[in-house]
C-alpha cells in the first residue's frame, strides 16, 4: 500500500468512503489520546488516500467532545500532507443554499472551552502561527480548479462561523452570525483548522450545505430535522469521489 498523501476527514452524513478500494486500517496512540476511529486507507483510482470519520464512524462523538489534535496526529503519522476537510454546515446567505457544495476562504471562531493548540501542555514550544488565511490558498485553488475540470458546480469563498453545538442555533444567533459577516455556519471547522496549521498540514474546507440556518432561506420559521440534513448532505456529497479523483490528477 502506497502512502497516503492527502486525507479526507468526513463530517456529519460522510461516515465512510465507498468509493474507496483495497481498504487497510491504520491506528496508533498519539500523544492527545484516542482519535474518533480508525483511519482507512484505500485506492481512489489510480491514487491511495486516506479517510477519518470525525464524528466516529457511528456518529458517536459530538463537536464539542471530539479530539481534534488527535485526528489530525494520527492522519500526519498515516503519511497525510494535505488534508481536504468536509463539513456539514447551515446556509446564511443566498449562495449557500441547502445540497450546495463551497470552498470556504474564511473562519470566525464562536467555540469555547476546545483545546485549541497544541500548546497546551507546560513545556510546549510556544506557537503563533499565522492564520490570515485560515485555509491553505494553494489547496482551496487546486480544489477549485479540480472542480472546475470535474464540472462539479462549488461556490467560491465564504466566511465560516464555527458555533459550539451540538444544539442548532437561535434565529437571533445566526442574525448576529450574519451581522457579522458569516456566510455559512457549523460545528466542526475550529479548532480543526488551526491545529491543521500548527502541524504543518495544508488544510482546506469542502463545506455541504444541510439547511437553512435558523432564520434564513424562503421558511424563516421551518423547523430543522435530521432528516432534511441527512437529505441534503447525501445530495450534496455525491459528487465528492469525482472531485478528489479531478484533485488528484491535477
Ligand atoms: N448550524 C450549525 N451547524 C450545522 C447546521 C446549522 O444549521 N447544519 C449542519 N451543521
Amino acid at each position: 500500500m502506497n502512502t497516503p498523501s492527502l486525507a479526507l476527514i468526513g463530517g456529519t452524513g460522510l461516515y465512510r468512503l465507498a468509493a474507496l478500494e483495497d481498504v487497510t486500517d491504520f491506528t496508533a496512540s498519539t500523544p492527545y489520546g484516542e482519535a474518533s476511529g480508525p483511519v482507512r486507507i484505500g485506492r481512489l483510482g489510480a491514487h491511495t488516500i486516506a479517510f477519518l470519520a470525525r464524528h466516529g464512524e457511528a456518529h458517536s462523538v459530538p463537536p464539542h467532545r471530539i479530539n481534534y489534535r488527535a485526528n489530525l496526529w494520527l492522519l500526519r503519522a498515516a503519511g497525510a500532507k494535505r488534508i481536504v476537510a468536509v463539513n456539514a454546515v447551515g446556509g446564511i446567505t443566498e449562495a449557500w443554499a441547502p445540497a450546495v457544495l463551497g470552498l470556504p476562504d474564511q473562519l470566525i471562531d464562536y467555540t469555547w472551552g476546545r483545546i485549541s493548540t497544541l500548546c497546551e501542555e507546560p513545556g510546549s514550544e510556544v506557537l503563533h502561527v499565522d492564520f490570515g488565511d485560515p485555509y491553505t490558498p494553494s489547496l482551496r485553488r487546486a480544489l477549485l480548479q479540480a472542480a472546475r475540470r470535474a464540472g462539479v458546480p462549488v461556490v467560491d469563498g465564504g466566511c465560516y462561523g464555527v458555533t459550539q453545538g451540538p444544539r442548532l442555533e437561535t434565529r437571533a444567533e445566526i442574525a448576529r452570525l450574519r451581522r457579522d459577516g458569516c456566510d455559512l455556519v457549523g460545528m466542526t471547522a475550529m479548532p480543526e483548522a488551526a491545529l491543521a496549521r500548527e502541524l504543518g498540514l495544508e488544510y482546506a474546507g469542502l463545506a455541504l450545505v444541510a439547511n437553512w440556518a435558523a432564520g434564513c432561506g424562503p421558511e424563516p420559521e421551518r423547523e430543522i430535522t435530521m432528516d432534511e440534513v441527512l437529505g441534503n448532505v447525501d445530495r450534496a456529497s455525491a459528487p465528492i469521489p469525482a472531485l478528489l479523483r479531478s484533485l488528484l490528477d491535477g
